[in-house]
């Protein structure tokens, strides 16, 4: 035997190493033949959670903002608590996790825990969408059930909430994710997968800008493109996606040993205008800015944009927790989602095959991109679809909602002059009934109310 090239029936490429690129790997090596000789190069110029993921703030229930189930919520959210799951064991059973207490819900401490299941709250605080919130509450999924509580309830959970409509709603089996150690231990789970196989599969991370996809082209069989909101960087791809960038910031914030009043141990997280991801008594992080159209990849954040972020942050925590005044900042980091456009589903990603867009041969490009605000959600489920589609072939193993957007006509309209250009060309579209419209910040500002479709300017999906 020479070289490992030879030796793989199959080969296959998956650029980026957050939630999506992670997942995929996952699903190409466990859910293909049992014979089938499987070889996955995983790219990334950063490395594992180098992105989006690795920053996120691991939050992960399947509701909307009003608590409606969404789209295909059930099967998302099974199939991201395997995917925890096998993290979870990979990294227990690992020599380089010392003990159990890292298994996750036996010690909470700061950054110590893999998967914190302490449940969300989020307090109810518009009063006009109540009854529907309390009516989507009886129709919860039974493997993730939301509870109507009152406040004295809450203030159990929770002392010193403050809860404006005296009402929340509890998903007690919801939970917080630390995004960068669970991407590490999904990926141990995807070696020692390849090292079951005995040599049957291998799986590599390589640390690697890609720039052109059809350098790979020759290589591999198939290549998965995950590169999150960078995307729209490759040739051919570029402003093909209905993608949207928005960057968010986290801060960090501590509790001084000295002070009173600690989070409690087993307290949930808490989503409201901004959310409470908790680390531990005295550790939290607070999110999310939603900077739209910023291109700042960086998840470096400096001392004047997260005092920035602070300042906005604070008042929304503080209506509902305002214990957060006594915390202080102890750090901050960013990230830049790549939003899709908002469709009767809700913002769906965007998969399928991209041969066509890209010039190469057939079956060889795939896309998984537009995560939105919920990657976490949607990883691994979709992942699974894609790695099937993509191992057979088959674009048509993909709901249509999710390949949709590759029929679409796109037109980014960022001026009242723009708008009257593009309704002309709108208008000869209008046959295919499908069209996508990119509205750019500033233009609700310019006092037009006359967009065809309101949809897309809504601003963004809330945690
Ligand atoms: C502030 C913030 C908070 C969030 N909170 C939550 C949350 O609580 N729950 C939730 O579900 N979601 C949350 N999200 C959304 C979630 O982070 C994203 O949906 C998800 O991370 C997208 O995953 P991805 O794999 O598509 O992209 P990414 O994680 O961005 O992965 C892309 C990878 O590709 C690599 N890459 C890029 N270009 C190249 C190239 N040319 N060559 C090689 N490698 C490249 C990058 O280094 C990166 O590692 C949050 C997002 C932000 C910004
Ligand atoms: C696994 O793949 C890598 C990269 O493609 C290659 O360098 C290595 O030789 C392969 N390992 C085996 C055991 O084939
Ligand atoms: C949890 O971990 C911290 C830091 O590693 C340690 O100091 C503490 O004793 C641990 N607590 C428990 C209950 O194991
Ligand atoms: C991106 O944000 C970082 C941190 O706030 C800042 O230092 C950097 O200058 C920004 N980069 C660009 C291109 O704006």
């Amino acid at each position: 035997m020479t070289s490992g090239f030879f030796l793989y029936a199959s080969r296959y490429a998956v650029l980026g190493a957050g939630f999506a690129g992670i997942s995929v790997a996952w699903h190409l090596l466990n859910d293909s033949p049992k014979d089938l000789r499987l070889s996955v190069d995983v790219y990334d110029e950063i490395g594992i959670g180098g992105g989006a993921s690795g920053v996120s703030g691991g939050l992960l229930h399947p509701y909307s903002p009003k608590g409606k189930l969404l789209w295909h919520g059930a099967e998302c959210w099974r199939e991201c608590l395997e995917l925890l799951n096998v993290a979870e064991s990979s990294s227990s059973s690992s020599s380089s996790y010392t003990s159990a207490t890292e298994k996750g819900d036996t010690n909470e401490s700061f950054g110590n825990f893999m998967v914190r299941r302490r449940g969300i709250l989020r307090p109810a605080t518009n009063a006009k969408t109540l009854d529907l919130m309390s009516d989507n509450a009886r129709n919860c999924l039974a493997s993730c059930v939301v509870e109507t509580i009152d406040n004295d309830v809450a203030q159990d959970l929770v002392p010193n909430l403050c809860l404006p409509l005296n009402r929340a709603f509890y998903y007690p089996g919801a939970m917080n994710v630390n995004p960068q150690r669970y991407l590490q231990s999904l990926f141990l789970a995807c070696q020692n997968s390849a090292k079951a196989s005995l040599g049957r599969q291998n799986i590599t991370l390589v640390k690697k800008s890609i720039n052109d996809v059809l350098e790979l082209e020759g290589e591999y069989d198939a290549v998965v493109i995950c590169l999150g909101s960078k995307v729209d960087f490759l040739p051919g791809l570029t402003g093909k996606l209905p993608l949207r960038t928005c960057r968010g910031v986290i801060t960090h914030l501590q509790l001084h040993e000295s002070a009173s009043g600690s989070y409690p141990e087993g307290g949930p997280s808490i989503l409201s205008d901004a959310w409470l991801a908790v680390q531990g008594p005295r550790d939290l992080h607070m999110g999310s800015t939603w900077e739209w159209q910023s291109r700042n990849y960086s998840s470096d954040v400096s001392a004047e944009e997260a005092s920035r972020a602070l300042a906005e942050l604070l008042p929304k925590a503080s209506a509902v927790y305002p214990e957060i005044e006594k915390w202080e900042l102890a750090g901050a980091r960013a990230g830049l989602r790549a939003m899709p456009p908002v469709t009767s589903h809700g913002s769906l990603p965007l998969l399928g095959c991209v041969d066509q867009l890209i010039g190469g041969g057939s079956c060889k490009f795939w896309v998984f991109g537009g995560l939105g605000s919920r990657g976490l959600l949607y990883h691994g489920w979709l992942g699974k679809l894609m790695a099937k589609a993509v191992l057979s072939c088959n674009e048509e193993l993909i709901p249509s909602e999710l390949t949709s957007w590759k029929r679409k006509t796109i037109l980014t309209i960022s001026s009242t002059l723009k708008l009257k250009q593009s309704l002309r060309k709108l208008r000869s579209h209008l046959a295919e009934d499908l069209v996508v419209l990119l509205v750019q910040p500033g233009f609700r500002d310019q006092g037009s109310g006359c967009c065809p479709n309101q949809e897309p300017l809504r601003c963004g999906e809330r945690w």
